[in-house]
């Protein structure tokens, strides 16, 4: 039995109040709280750690390594991969993106390609790709929706041509929590021999991510909305792509040698990781991850599910509300709107009970240009969301609308 409780002693942010009401956190899409383990573990390393790494051979620098590299490896464990080589620490999910992008830009696309995306898209997951096809005469093919706001996967077949060169999908909409079906994809990207990236920053949080099984080119993910800091995330490369990926930053640390004429660079990982990087906050995404197998990455979706479905069934209940995305394939992520209301005077006024919840179009403004609305009032959850803290805000979102009308 899973101790609500102790969950909640675990994250200290919690325990405040703001205006007056404790504070009621349903913010978590955007980033969640951090645990005591990790923040122990990010002021610790800074008082016992600190060295530069890789290149040292005093006993700090060999030990800061070694938290970076174990760090590494309980990361690619927790995915199921069994070369760490293939897990390179980035800044993030939009950094890790723009590597991709400006990687496949150097050697890979061809003026004139084509790049399948999906109405879901974060911006961090058009904005590259939609440079790139500005610059070269590139095209943007989107996979539209069904009535239920899923996505159409019927269209693939007519919107792959001979000159699509990938499909970039995000396998968790941050706006309305729906799960996208990467085997369907994956099945269609295969007959045409199409690299898939998935775009994991709202699905690596809540549900088991195996990346042997999903098999995908690419994965990206930030470890801020996983419990752990921010600044720092993955990108995650098949094989094929550790070897063929070419650099889109180079610089100290990645090289075996340097003359003026030429660079010889080392393989795996490394070489994709120039410069110091975020040491502490790559020992600190480890500590996030442990935190993580204490529970169980799947005892932490039935609780998160128990919510979304509880949060949904009180909030159906309210004439006054529009929701979107209500399929039950949903992982932590629930959007509404009060009819006739804007979001940021319902987001303003919930505030004003210590509720925080997020408001506007969320960066998927194509999305919300689909659904014909400005932006959504979102609710998303992590495993220190309780049903009493859902009922509360229902309770304030009933006032809430009162008082707007
Ligand atoms: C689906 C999705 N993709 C990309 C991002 C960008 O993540 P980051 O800001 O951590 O780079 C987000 C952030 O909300 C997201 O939800």
């Amino acid at each position: 039995m899973i101790d609500q409780n102790n969950i909640r002693e675990q994250f200290p942010i919690l325990n405040q109040k703001v205006n007056g009401y404790n504070l009621i956190y349903f913010d978590n899409g955007a980033t969640s709280q951090k645990p005591i383990s990790v923040i122990e573990r990010i002021s610790d390393y800074y008082k016992h750690s600190n060295s530069n790494i890789h290149r040292g051979v005093h006993s700090l620098s060999r030990h800061a390594t070694d938290l970076f590299e174990k760090s590494r490896h309980t990361i690619a464990s927790y995915f199921n991969i069994n070369n760490p080589q293939q897990f390179i620490f980035t800044g993030g999910t939009t950094d890790s993106i723009n590597m991709v992008a400006q990687g496949l830009a150097k050697n890979y696309f061809k003026p004139g390609d084509e790049i399948i995306l999906s109405t879901y898209e974060h911006h961090s997951n058009i904005l590259p790709w939609q440079l790139w096809a500005q610059e070269n005469g590139g095209k943007l093919k989107i996979i539209p929706l069904n009535n239920d706001q899923t996505l159409d996967y019927n269209s693939l077949p007519n919107l792959i041509t001979k000159k699509t060169k990938l499909i970039a999908v995000t396998h968790v909409s941050n706006t309305l929590g729906l799960i996208s079906d990467i085997e369907k994809i994956k099945t269609e990207a295969t007959k045409h021999n199409i690299p898939v990236l998935v775009d994991g920053a709202q699905s690596a949080p809540h549900m088991a991510i195996d990346l042997k099984k999903l098999d995908v080119d690419f994965f990206v993910c930030s470890a801020h909305k996983m419990y752990g800091p921010t600044g720092i995330g993955l990108l995650y490369l098949s094989e094929k792509w550790l070897n063929h990926l070419a650099l889109s930053k180079t610089g100290g640390g990645i090289i075996k040698s340097v003359s003026f004429e030429k660079t010889e660079y080392v393989e795996g990982a490394l070489k994709f990781e120039p410069g110091t990087p975020h040491i502490a906050g790559a020992v600190a995404f480890g500590e996030a991850i442990n935190f993580i197998n204490r529970i169980s990455i799947e005892k932490i979706f039935e609780i998160e599910n128990e919510l979304v479905q509880y949060a949904q069934e009180k909030l159906n209940e309210l004439p006054e509300i529009m929701m979107y995305g209500k399929n039950t394939h949903k992982a932590g992520v629930i959007s509404f709107n009060v009819k006739n209301q804007h979001p940021f005077d319902v987001g303003t006024l919930l505030d004003k009970y210590g509720i925080a919840v997020r408001t506007g179009h969320h960066c998927t403004q194509p999305l919300m240009q689909h659904l014909n609305i400005q932006g959504t009032v979102r609710i998303s959850f992590a495993v220190y969301n309780t049903k009493n803290e859902i009922d509360f805000f229902i309770e304030k979102l009933k006032k809430v609308i009162t008082m707007l009308s």
